[in-house]
């Protein structure tokens, strides 16, 4: 980058406000186009581009588009019929490797990379003389219909784009102050030496307590288990039943998806934020033992169906409460309720056909 050039960038982002009422002279396309070629050098998840920047200044489409910015009970984005050109920001589907990464990271990213694009353009038009004001309240099923935006994409923003009929160029404006707004080194307010070090260690213990925890869970309802493959191997199945060597690895799989589950919840919501979730965690990990109990030990196998479906239902809250503090959470736990809703099935239809044994 050339020296000299912070200044100017500065006085720039200054210069931009949001501007809400514009003059009726019209915007040149060369200058449209600037603004929409600012846009299209941001950054971007993955560079996946996920965005389509829809210019609206045929009069009778615009006002359309106007009319759903500012229709309700609320007297908001009047103005937005008096801005000459309307640009539509829609967010596109993201490529796989950043959706992927999105929902590893819980991040919302084409929304990210549209909100960034859309900043590119409103700084350009202010480099061209031109106001503008980003919009997200609108009607975006109207929005959709007038553009014949498809359903796999969505409006995210609105830009009035225009030139400013303000009396003031430069605006008093509002903001938090430098030391409000930023820190060095650690979250404003943490205590010294909080941070890294420790880190590493603590997320390490908190894996191991949750495959403990987990674990012991298991050992519970293994004790049950001691003999469950004889027993199984006597029992009459129904032939979409797997063989009992199934059992162990899948289990296994399972109980290991579920402590990861449990310790990416307590690692984001911390142990006091996500109480409530892990206790709902620890209720049915004690439902799912005791499950082998009732079944393989005590042979009450009307008893041990009614008890898979309160497993399904504590799972179930398991997973709602979890997907508040980390959605990849909840998805580690889809397998987990899935093969209790196979093995649900399964015990169901053995009990049935074992009216002497179980
Ligand atoms: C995502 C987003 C949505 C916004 N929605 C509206 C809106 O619907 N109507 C409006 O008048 N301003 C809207 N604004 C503009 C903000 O009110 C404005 O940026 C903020 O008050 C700061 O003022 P400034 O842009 O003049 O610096 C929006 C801004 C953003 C970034």
């Amino acid at each position: 980058m050339k020296e000299g050039r912070t200044e100017r960038f500065l006085d720039l982002v200054a210069l931009r406000h949001s501007v809400r009422c514009y003059e009726a002279r019209p915007v040149e396309r060369a200058q449209v186009e600037r603004c929409l070629e600012a846009a299209r050098q941001a950054p971007s998840a993955c560079n996946s581009q996920p965005w389509t920047f829809i210019v609206v200044d045929d009069p009778v489409r615009k006002e359309k588009v106007a009319a759903a910015t500012s229709g309700g009970v609320l007297p908001l984005n009047h103005f937005t019929r008096q801005a000459p050109v309307l640009v539509v920001v829609v967010a596109e589907p993201a490529r796989t490797s950043a959706r992927v990464g999105a929902a590893l990271q819980d991040l919302p990213f084409p929304m990210m990379d549209c909100a960034i694009a859309a900043e590119h353009f409103c700084l350009q038009a202010a480099e061209e003389g031109l106001g503008t004001c980003m919009l997200g309240w609108f009607d975006a099923q109207r929005v959709r219909e007038i553009l014949a935006i498809p359903a796999a994409a969505r409006p995210v923003l609105i830009i009035t784009l225009g030139y400013s009929g303000e009396q003031q160029a430069v605006r008093e404006r509002s903001r938090k102050s430098l030391a409000e707004m930023s820190a060095w080194n650690l979250y404003p307010g943490a205590a010294e030496g909080a941070g890294t070090d420790r880190r590493g260690w603590r997320a390490a213990l908190g894996l191991l307590v949750c495959l403990l925890v987990t674990c012991l869970a298991a050992a519970v309802g293994g004790a049950a288990t001691a003999r469950a493959g004889a027993f199984y191997a006597e029992l009459a199945r129904p032939p979409w039943a797997p063989p009992g060597w199934v059992f162990g690895p899948v289990w296994s799989l399972l109980y290991t998806m579920m402590a990861v589950a449990a310790w990416r919840v307590w690692k984001t919501g911390g142990l006091r934020a996500a109480r409530g979730a892990l206790m709902v965690y620890a209720v049915q990990l004690a439902a799912n033992a005791l499950w082998s109990w009732l079944f393989f030990a005590w042979r009450l196998g009307g008893l041990a169906f009614l008890e898979i479906l309160l497993l399904v239902g504590l799972v179930l809250e398991t997973i709602r409460r979890f997907r508040r503090v980390r959605p990849s959470a909840a998805w580690l736990l889809l397998p987990y309720l899935a093969w209790l809703a196979f093995a649900a099935a399964l015990a169901l239809e053995i009990w049935r056909m074992n009216p002497g044994l179980l």
